[in-house]
């Protein structure tokens, strides 16, 4: 089994990604929606709830655990892989795909303060971004437009109306979605950017890094288990409902709660 963590619902954009290249696979999902959202909690607390979540994964099976969110693979995902054997794939800042594509010379990078004060951010925008102009954006309020089920209404457009204003000003070709939340919200944020600016979702780049482990390990997987859902918040059905209306279920499966 795979097993994929995240604050909440975000995290199934890369799930969504992974289970349309290998719908057989088993996998399970983790939001850790009584601690969302992720982005502005601190580095310590972060390491705390992704050592829980990692320690659950592995008593439940998982062969590989993959950290489908960008906030706490910024913080979390070395201590990670220090501590556990197992492989463990994080979401990659998309900013060199961005900045090798651009012909403006500028792109924009949407994501959370947690994400951009970590090392692996600055590091790529300093190797792959020079001479190009990078506008980074907290995406202030996005989380909660995706937990909320608040996709595709006037309370969206708002809210990134206002997010986007410096990078349309500023003449961006490229927007990274560096947030795994925030692919949810691409339909909003193309109407208000125009179809000439591309929307680089990371997820298609996580999923070939998992299938790449997965040959190099050459690991095996029984693909009679069910996929598995769980939350760390009370309401089960909620959360059951916001997962259905997000992604496309093609396995059996089973939802539960558990606090960590
Ligand atoms: C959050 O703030 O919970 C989202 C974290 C992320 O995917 O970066």
């Amino acid at each position: 089994m795979i097993g994929f963590f995240d604050s909440g619902v975000g995290g199934l954009s890369v799930w969504r990604a992974f289970q349309k290249e290998a719908p057989t696979i088993p996998l399970l999902y983790f939001a850790d929606q009584e601690f969302c959202p992720y982005g502005e909690k601190s580095h310590d607390e972060l390491i705390e709830r992704a050592d829980k979540i990692a320690e659950f994964l592995i008593s439940k099976g998982a062969k590989i655990i993959v950290v489908a969110c960008n906030t706490a693979t910024a913080a979390a995902i070395e201590f990670l892989r220090n501590k556990y054997p197992i492989p463990f794939v994080g979401m990659e800042p998309a900013i060199k795909t961005a900045a090798l594509a651009s012909t403006s010379k500028a792109v924009g990078v949407l994501a959370t303060e947690g994400t951009f004060s970590g090392r692996l951010f600055n590091e790529t925008k300093e190797k792959y971004a020079k001479g190009v102009n990078v506008i980074i954006q907290a995406g202030k309020g996005m989380v909660d437009l995706v937990e909320n089920q608040l996709i595709g209404t006037s309370a969206a457009h708002k809210v990134l109306k206002n997010l986007l204003v410096e990078m349309i000003a500023q003449d961006v070709d490229h927007i990274v979605l560096g947030c795994t939340h925030y692919p949810f919200l691409k339909n909003d944020i193309q109407e208000i950017v125009g179809t000439e600016v591309t929307l680089i979702d990371p997820a298609p780049a996580v999923v070939r890094q998992i299938k790449r482990i997965i040959d190099k390990e050459n690991l095996v997987f029984d693909n009679n288990e069910k996929y598995q859902f769980y939350t760390t918040n009370n309401n089960v059905s909620v959360f059951q409902q916001q997962v259905i209306q997000l992604v496309p279920i093609t396995k059996n499966n089973t939802f539960n709660t558990c606090r960590l």
